[in-house]
């Protein structure tokens, strides 16, 4: 059985990741990522919580990292906010929930750390023109996650005037073999 969901917002041309932030604005995309996790479970790495600034509200903040001194943690433990040194504490904390309310929200490292335990995608593709990045930039690439995934449903978000793009969304549902 297969433990998580995950959401992940690309642009067209594959990028997740630009500098250690969002390579783009999508209000529609934000709005649709918070109606999906409030209430539920979000588990993401210390780059991620860093760039986010402060546990994400109205949801349990599970945080993977492998530091172990209190004093070197990007922001200290509290009620909604717990860290955890492997996947496998994660595991073990969530124990007989179910994937609709585990949502794996990035980065890059804990994409791949979870890829073989997805049940469900929410990709996100932002139709993104001007997004694109002088060679210098820390660039993030996209890896969709192992094993083979069917299209269920696709929705069109319409274009906010303060975007970068215009997003349009996948959901992806793990096809059991
Ligand atoms: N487009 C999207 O949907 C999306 C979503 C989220 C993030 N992002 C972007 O992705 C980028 C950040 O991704 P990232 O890959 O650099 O960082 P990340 O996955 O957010 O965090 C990496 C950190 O997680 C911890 N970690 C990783 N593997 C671990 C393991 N096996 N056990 C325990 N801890 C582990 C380590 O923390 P310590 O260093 O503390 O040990 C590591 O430095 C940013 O640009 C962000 O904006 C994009």
């Amino acid at each position: 059985m297969r433990r998580y969901s995950s959401i992940v917002a690309k642009s067209n041309n594959n990028v997740i990741g630009v500098n250690g932030r969002l390579p783009f604005t999508a209000k529609a995309d934000m709005a649709n990522f918070k109606s999906l996790t409030t209430d539920n479970y979000v588990i993401m790495g210390t780059k991620t919580l860093t760039s986010i600034g402060r546990p994400l509200p109205n949801r349990m903040n599970l945080v993977l990292t492998t530091r172990t001194a209190d004093s070197h943690l990007p922001m200290p433990e509290k009620d909604n906010l717990k860290y955890f040194r492997s996947k496998e504490e994660v595991d073990r904390y969530v124990e007989g929930l179910s994937p609709f309310k585990l949502f794996v929200i990035g980065g890059e490292q804990i994409y791949k750390l979870f890829s073989g335990d997805i049940f469900r995608e929410y990709l996100t593709v932002v139709d993104c023109d001007i997004c694109v990045w002088p060679f210098d930039e820390t660039v993030i690439n996209y890896v969709q996650p192992e094993g083979k995934f069917k299209l269920i449903s696709t929705l069109r978000f319409p274009l906010h005037v303060d975007d970068t793009g215009q997003s349009r969304q996948e959901i992806w549902e793990h096809v059991y073999v």
